[in-house]
């Protein structure tokens, strides 16, 4: 009895343990069968881009949909090539691994794509070789990132009201140790005896507040403290006139950063597709929603709006947050790609953010303050070569925007 058992206990472990070791060899053998060419890698790659798979899709990290990394390890071919032709029909047919997948991503539907096998497999080839040669993603991601600028503002308002504090608060404490002196010196003085007449006179002269106060040096000092005083608040109202700091209107459409820049890591490039390229970031039309949305939540009223929008042809009219007055020249491409300053720099954490608010001021003083402290990134950019050969003769100082022109009244004013 015990040996029968034994004997069939052993025999299912031998079948799971073949079963293991034949799928770990028909796993690979999918893997291995992706293709390790240069160029099939850079045709996929290309795809990739062009069909735009990368808005949804990292080789390596979930984003909207699942890491492609590994894909091969998981799924057959022939199920990779059904599903991106056409998910939709993989869902309906009832494969478990289709419907299983659709449930895990809240069924966001994958659009169907008119590709052929050899350029599903030319993408897979792009996805084998970014994970398997993760230096060079590293490498080249690092590279846009590196050199960012960080230091910005001077020093904070906060800051400053603190020094004051402290320095107001060492004043006093050396008045009193300064009346503390004067006393302990008096009582020496008087107990000593043998003093002028002049001398007594200094000592014993009594202290009278109201004659302290009448002194012209005190009302020097509490004139010229009025009057630096009501200045700055003028001088600073002056400046927030029209300055709209945490300004979050409420949009027509309820589109969260959050769950699209956060949540879904979709690069801000994507929707703002002027900021590297020209002055305006540019808010995205209801066209480039649709290339997720013709799929994605077509049930929600929100996305409804888009549609509705599509219909008439009506841009959606979102309500605009930044807004510097016409007699202001700024230009995203000249920060973003040139200076390589981050958007949340200027913008704050918008991926963070429900709903975007104004997160600088926009003043004059904001983009002086800025050029004067920020250092130029001249890194790999061979048109400032000289210019910072030339700097670095005269100046100990790294070069900062303000020793290119960044405090010409011209550069910013029309
Ligand atoms: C609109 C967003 C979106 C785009 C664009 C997109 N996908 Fe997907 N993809 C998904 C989602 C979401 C899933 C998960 C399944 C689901 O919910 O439909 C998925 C699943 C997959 C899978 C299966 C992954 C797995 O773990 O089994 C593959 C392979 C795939 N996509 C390839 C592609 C390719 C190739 C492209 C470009 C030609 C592409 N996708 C474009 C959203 C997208
Ligand atoms: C899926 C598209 C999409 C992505 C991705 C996206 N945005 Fe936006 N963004 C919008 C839309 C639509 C608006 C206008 C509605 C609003 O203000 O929320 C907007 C508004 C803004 C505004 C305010 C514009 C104004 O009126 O002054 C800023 C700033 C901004 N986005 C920055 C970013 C940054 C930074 C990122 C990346 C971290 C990003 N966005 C990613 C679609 C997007
Ligand atoms: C790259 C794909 C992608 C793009 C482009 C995109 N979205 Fe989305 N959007 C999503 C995903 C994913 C969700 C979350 C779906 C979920 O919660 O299941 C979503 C959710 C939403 C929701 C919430 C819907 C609800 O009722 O829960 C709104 C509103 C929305 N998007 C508006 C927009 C607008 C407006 C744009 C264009 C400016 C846009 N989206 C562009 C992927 C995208
Ligand atoms: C050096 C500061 C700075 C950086 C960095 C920056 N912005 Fe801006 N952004 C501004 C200013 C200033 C405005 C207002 C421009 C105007 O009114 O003419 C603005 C306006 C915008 C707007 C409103 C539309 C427009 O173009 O006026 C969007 C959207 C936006 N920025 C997105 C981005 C994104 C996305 C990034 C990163 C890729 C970014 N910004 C980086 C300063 C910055
Ligand atoms: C976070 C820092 C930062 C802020 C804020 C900022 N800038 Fe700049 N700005 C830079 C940097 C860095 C450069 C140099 C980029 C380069 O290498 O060309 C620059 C360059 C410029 C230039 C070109 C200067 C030249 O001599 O070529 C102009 C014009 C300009 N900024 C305008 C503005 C305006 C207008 C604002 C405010 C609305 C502003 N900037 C806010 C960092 C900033
Ligand atoms: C780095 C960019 C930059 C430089 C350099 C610059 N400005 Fe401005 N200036 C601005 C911006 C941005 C505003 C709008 C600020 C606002 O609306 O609060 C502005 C506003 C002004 C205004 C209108 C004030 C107001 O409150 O409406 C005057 C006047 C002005 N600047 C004069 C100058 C003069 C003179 C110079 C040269 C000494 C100069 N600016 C240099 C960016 C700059």
């Amino acid at each position: 009895m015990v040996a029968k058992t034994t004997i069939v206990r052993f025999t299912t472990a031998c079948l799971f343990v073949c079963c293991f070791l034949f799928s770990e060899a028909n796993l690979f053998a999918q893997r291995e069968a992706v293709p390790t060419d240069e160029a099939i890698i850079k045709t996929g790659a290309g795809l990739f881009e062009e069909y735009a798979c990368n808005t949804c899709h990292n080789v390596v990290g979930k984003k909207v949909g699942p890491a492609l990394a590994g894909v091969y390890d998981r799924r057959e071919l022939e199920w990779i090539y059904s599903w991106v032709k056409n998910s939709t029909l993989l869902i309906e047919s009832g494969d478990a691994q289709a419907v299983g997948l659709y449930n895990e991503y809240n069924k966001l539907q994958m659009a169907a794509y008119d590709l052929s096998n050899d350029q599903i497999l030319s993408i897979m080839a792009y996805v084998r070789n970014v994970e398997e040669n993760p230096v060079v993603a590293a490498v080249d991601s690092a590279a846009g990132s590196d050199g960012a600028v960080a230091q910005v503002d001077g020093v904070p308002a906060q800051y400053l009201n603190i020094m004051v504090g402290v320095l107001v608060f060492v004043l006093v404490v050396i008045m009193i140790v300064l009346g503390l002196i004067i006393s302990v010196l008096r009582k020496i003085a008087q107990d000593k005896g043998d003093l002028s007449d002049d001398d007594e006179a200094v000592i014993n002269e009594k202290f009278s507040l109201s004659s302290f106060l009448r002194s012209p040096v005190v009302i020097g000092i509490i004139t010229f403290l009025v009057i630096a005083l009501a200045g700055k608040n003028v001088i600073d109202g002056l400046y927030t006139i029209g300055v709209q700091q945490g300004y979050a209107p409420e949009q027509p459409i309820a589109f969260s950063h959050k769950l699209h820049a956060g949540q879904y890591e979709i690069a801000c490039q994507y929707c703002h597709t002027g900021v590297e390229i020209g002055k305006s970031a540019n808010i995205p039309s209801v066209n480039i929603c649709m290339n997720c949305h013709n799929f994605l939540k077509t049930d929600s009223p929100e996305i409804q709006k888009l549609y509705a929008a599509q219909e008439s042809g009506q841009p959606i009219e979102w309500v605009r947050i930044h807004n510097l007055p016409d007699l202001a020249y700024f230009n995203h491409s000249q920060h973003v790609q040139v200076g390589e300053i981050e958007c949340q720099t200027c913008h704050g954490e918008i991926q963070e953010m429900e709903v975007v608010a104004q997160h600088a001021p926009l003043t004059m003083g904001w983009c002086i303050d800025c050029h004067r402290n920020t250092d130029i990134n001249s890194k790999g950019n061979g048109y400032y070569d000289k210019i910072v050969e030339l700097h670095n003769k005269s100046s100990k100082t790294p070069l900062k925007v303000a020793d290119i022109g960044g405090l010409e009244c011209a550069k910013c004013h029309y």
